[in-house]
């Protein structure tokens, strides 16, 4: 019986406790092959984002993945950052040890074009703002063939948005290179607030994972506690929406969510919608298709998903 090759990914991301478990779902999931991981600036400035990546790298016991810092701003936008949510550095809750991991030598964007011109079918999963995305496809416009597929978290449909009425934060912090990346034409899977909204840190399913009775898992456990008390006040429900790892949770099992095939445009220009993902779900412009957009998830196969993973890191 051929098995089926492992997926080679490339994870850029803005850590974010959210960001911090998609990577060790990732790191976890010998289904993929992480090439590295690139960092933006995002939820906190990227010397943080990057510290955070490196903590989480050394948190698995993977100090062979290379992390490579990238933009520290938007393309055109001041920079927008939410301690609010993720805490001052950015992965409050647990304490955890310093990295002794060092960044490596080259810029994200260095590598995300090397690597694409010598790799063939990778995929990106970019977790926050699409920066280093777009600067990339703009260096180099030959990569755009070879991307396998762009899977991101992003965007707001019928649950409009979260850091205004109208966007979701990682598409508002940089809206240009949402847009370069969305009419880019390289195949995106795109995971939106309204399928990541159904993946809430319940009482019961953090209780599961610190049940690992890992040094990991009560790590993780902490960070869900942190992370989902500002949504926990802001929507009036239990546990807070658990957005990044649903982009590696397609990639491992795509029948825990449901989706279609849509028109997504991104608003660049107007001061009050700026950022606004606009989801043609019902097809009514006629305008051809440019991203799958997910909408429908198994919550509960998801986090069985997470925490069965989780328990392989020890
Ligand atoms: O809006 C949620 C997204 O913004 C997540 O990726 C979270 O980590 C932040 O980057
Ligand atoms: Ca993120």
């Amino acid at each position: 019986m051929t098995t089926n090759p492992r997926k080679k990914i490339i994870i850029d991301t803005d850590p974010g406790q959210d960001d911090a478990v998609a990577i060790l779902l990732a790191l976890a999931s010998p289904e993929l092959e992480v090439l590295g991981l690139t960092t933006v600036a995002g939820n906190v400035p990227l010397a943080l984002t990057s510290r955070n990546a490196l903590m989480v790298c050394e948190l698995a016991g993977r100090r062979d993945i290379p992390v490579y810092a990238g933009a520290d701003r938007p393309l055109l936008k001041p920079l927008v950052t939410a301690e609010f949510v993720h805490g001052k550095t950015g992965l409050d809750g647990p304490t955890l040890p310093e990295p002794t991991l060092a960044l490596a030598d080259g810029h994200a964007v260095d590598f995300l074009i090397d690597t694409l011109m010598h790799e063939d079918r990778v995929t990106l999963c970019p977790l926050g703002p699409l920066t280093n995305i777009a600067l990339a496809l703009a260096r180099e416009p030959r990569i755009a063939a070879r991307i396998e597929r762009i899977v991101l978290m992003g965007g707001g449909g019928f649950e409009g948005g979260n850091i205004t009425p109208a966007a979701e934060f990682n598409i508002y912090v940089d809206p240009q290179a949402a847009d370069l990346v969305f009419r880019s034409g390289v195949p995106i899977t795109m995971a939106p607030l309204d399928v990541t909204h159904q993946a809430l840190t319940t009482r019961a399913r953090v209780a599961a994972i610190r049940a690992l009775g890992t040094p990991l898992g009560e790590a993780v456990a902490l960070w869900l506690e942190f992370f989902e008390r500002f949504d926990e006040q802001k929507y009036g429900q239990e546990g807070g929406p658990l957005h990044d790892p649903c982009v590696i949770a397609w990639l491992l099992r795509p029948e825990l969510f449901t989706g279609r095939d849509c028109h997504v445009a991104i608003e660049t220009a107007s001061p009050l919608t700026q950022g606004m993902t606009v989801i043609d779900w019902w097809g009514v412009t006629g305008k051809p298709a440019n991203a799958h957009v997910l909408g429908g998830l198994d919550a509960d196969g998801f986090y069985a998903l997470i925490t069965e993973r989780l328990a392989r890191l020890g």
